[in-house]
């Protein structure tokens, strides 16, 4: 059972967005960021952290949510501020592949979209499909396959998705790379699968063909979502592993991710400190 049970997606939505907004008490919100695997802890802490100054820790379960039940995932919501922005951070992540609708998984996001958050920042490990991306790698998503994905879009929403991962972000997401000393990141198409089993040799090989650069079982739906409510969005991703390999495990997306953590930190904690649609 989870607290979601019985309830319908708009109530899950309604619920998460009145809960933020109580929390929030009338301060703006600038960004919201979703933590992928072994994102959620680290990205929290002082030293090596994203350096946000916390303001108010939400469990995921008071917004009616559903707890993630992913290892290296957090379960909460935590409201702080970086520099003069003030940023909405998800700690963790639900996957439709834990058995909850689209909806439920986004609800979190569409709370923050609807309390203002004007940019949305996503993190997720992902597996290589291209074979210039090496393990440990930290890549900026240009676009997305989600063709095979789910969408939180219902009816009419015909969403324009020619831009999908606002092509300004990253030019300050590469600026801040250079000045950090990081180089020059390399830019990569993501394809979801839903998973929770990672790709065959024969499906990681289709990948390729239809034009992924990596593979992961999140992150586009929540683009989808940010886009269709105005929001500009960055996605990062860490190579954790090469796709389709034989003994894949969680335990090596962990270890890579938090390896990956300081120089994800970094990145963010420049760009977040920014006005996300200042052009
Ligand atoms: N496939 C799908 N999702 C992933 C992978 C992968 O190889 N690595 C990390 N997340």
């Amino acid at each position: 059972m989870d607290a979601t049970q019985g309830q319908s997606f708009d109530a899950v939505v309604e619920r998460a967005t009145m809960t933020l907004q109580r929390r929030l008490q009338g301060r703006p919100i600038d960004w919201a960021l979703i933590c992928g695997s072994g994102f959620g802890k680290g990205l929290m802490q002082g030293d090596g952290g994203l350096g946000l100054a916390v303001e108010e820790t939400i469990a995921l379960a008071e917004l009616g949510m559903p707890t993630p039940g992913v290892a290296g995932h957090g379960k909460a919501l935590v409201i702080g501020t970086i520099g003069a922005r003030r940023v909405v951070v998800q700690t963790g992540r639900i996957h439709p592949y834990e058995g909850h609708s689209v909806q439920v998984c986004t609800a979190a996001l569409a709370a923050a979209l609807a309390c203002g958050a004007r940019g949305v920042a996503l993190t997720c490990a992902a597996g290589g499909l291209s074979p210039v991306l090496v393990p440990g790698d930290v890549v900026l998503i240009k676009d997305q396959i989600g063709l095979l994905g789910p969408t939180p879009l219902i009816g009419p929403r015909f969403v324009g998705c020619g831009a999908l991962y606002e092509p300004r972000l990253r030019a300050r997401a590469q600026a801040i790379a250079a000045e950090a000393g990081l180089g020059a990141m390399r830019e990569a198409v993501y394809v979801h699968c839903r998973g929770p089993q990672y790709e065959t040799p024969a499906e990681t090989e289709a990948l390729r063909r239809l034009g992924g650069d990596i593979v992961g079982m999140s992150t586009t739906y929540e683009a989808l979502l940010a886009v269709a409510e105005g929001a500009v969005v960055a996605g990062v991703a860490v190579v954790t592993n090469v796709a389709g390999i034989v003994g894949l495990s969680h335990a090596e997306v962990e270890e890579r991710s938090d390896a990956a953590r300081p120089r994800v930190a970094r990145l963010l904690a420049a760009l977040l400190a920014e006005d996300p649609t200042a052009s």
